[in-house]
């Protein structure tokens, strides 16, 4: 399911980068993304909404390395930010704050201050508590904070319960009943400009069934609230659309889009300014990361490969049981008999392990891609086990750019301090 990544004779690379070239010369774990992929991925966006105005604001949780970030800024998207961290991001990779929208259920007051001085494009608020607390800050700095209240639809997403927002019993946004009552309030408020609506109903769908429910849910309401006569500036549909992992099929983004659209127009509300808050499907599979294979450790029910890269570095596995296809940087000799491996790493938890039962045919000292893992996988990482962040290359053609450093481990205990004095 990876544009840009293929086999010329034994050798895997992604667009014209031999990737055992890049492993040997940087190290591993190694994460390594294309640029083309991730822009053919924004393409199919852009082909979708052809002729509409939209702005499709990139879910910087996915991936927010700052290359990816200023790459995406010089497209033209604006940016879904979920914290302060994420704000002072969007300033580093020069994007436009204007087009900046700010999601998450727990905004602090520091950060709504932050967010307002930098004159962001909307906030996405996310409960009752929440809208009083933003007219609060605004006021007290004599602005008024432009608003979008994220509706909780109730609509299932059919994916993983922890990645599923849209239901009920999930914490975020304003149930679908109270949001005219909530719309009505935050009218009312001084410190605040009704901007929009959103909705987000979760991640790594598959389906287009649940879209056209979402949005079937947002123009009910949209009707509802400006029939009370509030208008309703622009409509966010959140992000969501899956990739193909395991051999899912999700909608192409186009397809999609001109069938959301077609919905849209035919209930009236074609001229709609819209946003879109897409992640992973902009940069999931425009990624790889790259393991030293470091032991075979052959066992009675398993047989383990043991690599360089662990649960810390790509914690999709351990997390949700993710699956994510893995292959070799060099295809094997014919003769060689696979073998089927977990695929596990060095941290000392029995979760700690990128990919179960795989047939590999691979030997200490050679290489593996983890595949698809250009979305919530270097975002996620932690230094659990002292194990410093791994670099990241762009590559571009035959040009790979370096956009992180491999972390030292110097840097991962320069804030802490030794106790002082010399008794205990
Ligand atoms: N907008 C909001 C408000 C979100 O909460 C999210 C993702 C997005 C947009 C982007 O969704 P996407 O297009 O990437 O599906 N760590 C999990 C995924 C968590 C998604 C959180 N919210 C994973 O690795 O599968």
């Amino acid at each position: 399911g990876q544009p840009q990544l293929h086999y010329r004779g034994p050798s895997l690379y992604l667009e014209d980068c031999r990737l055992s070239d890049l492993a040997a010369q940087h190290g591993t774990p190694l994460y390594v993304y294309s640029q083309a992929a991730m822009l053919a991925a924004l393409e199919a966006y852009r082909r979708g909404f052809a002729g509409r105005e939209v702005q499709i604001c990139y879910a910087m949780k996915a991936n927010s390395s700052l290359a990816v970030l200023q790459l995406f800024a010089r497209q033209g998207c604006g940016f879904d930010i979920v914290s302060g961290g994420e704000l002072e991001r969007v300033r580093a990779a020069g994007g436009d704050m204007a087009k900046v929208i700010f999601s998450g259920v727990g905004k602090t007051r520091a950060e709504m201050r932050q967010a307002l001085e930098a004159g962001i494009g909307c906030f996405n608020v996310e409960s009752e508590a929440e809208l009083e607390v933003l007219n609060e800050v605004a006021l007290s700095m004599g602005l008024r904070a432009p608003v979008s209240i994220r509706v909780n639809p109730n609509v299932d997403a059919r994916t993983h319960p922890y990645i599923s927002t849209g239901l009920k019993g999930n914490k975020f946004g304003i149930a679908h009943e109270r949001t005219l009552a909530v719309y009505q309030r935050a009218a009312g408020l001084p410190g605040l400009r009704v901007a929009g609506i959103d909705c987000h109903i979760g991640s790594q769908i598959t389906q287009e069934a649940p879209y056209l429910d979402a949005m079937d849910r947002m123009l009910d309401l949209v009707e509802a609230i400006e029939a009370a006569g509030i208008p309703i500036g622009h409509l966010d549909f959140g992000g969501g659309l899956g990739i193909n992992y395991d051999g899912e099929v999700p909608p192409a983004a186009d397809a999609l889009w001109a069938r959301l659209l077609a919905r849209l127009d035919a209930r009236g509300h074609g001229g709609r300014r819209l946003m879109i808050e897409p992640g992973r499907s902009l940069v999931g599979n425009a990624g790889v990361c790259l393991t030293e294979v470091l032991y075979l450790k052959p066992g009675e029910q398993k047989n383990f490969c043991i690599v360089d890269a662990a649960m810390n570095d790509l914690p999709r596995p351990a997390m949700y049981q993710a699956f994510h296809a893995i292959v070799p940087l060099e295809r094997p000799d014919a003769r060689r008999e696979p073998v089927v491996y977990d695929v596990v790493g060095p941290v000392c938890e029995s979760g700690d392990w990128l990919g179960r039962d795989r047939p590999l045919a691979i030997a200490p000292g050679e290489h593996l891609a983890v595949l698809s893992a250009g979305a919530y996988c270097a975002s996620m990482g932690s230094t659990y086990n002292s194990r410093p962040r791994p670099a990241e290359l762009l590559v571009d053609g035959s040009q790979a750019h370096l956009i992180r450093s491999r972390e030292r481990v110097a840097q991962l205990f320069e804030n802490e301090h030794l106790l002082q004095g010399d008794r205990a």
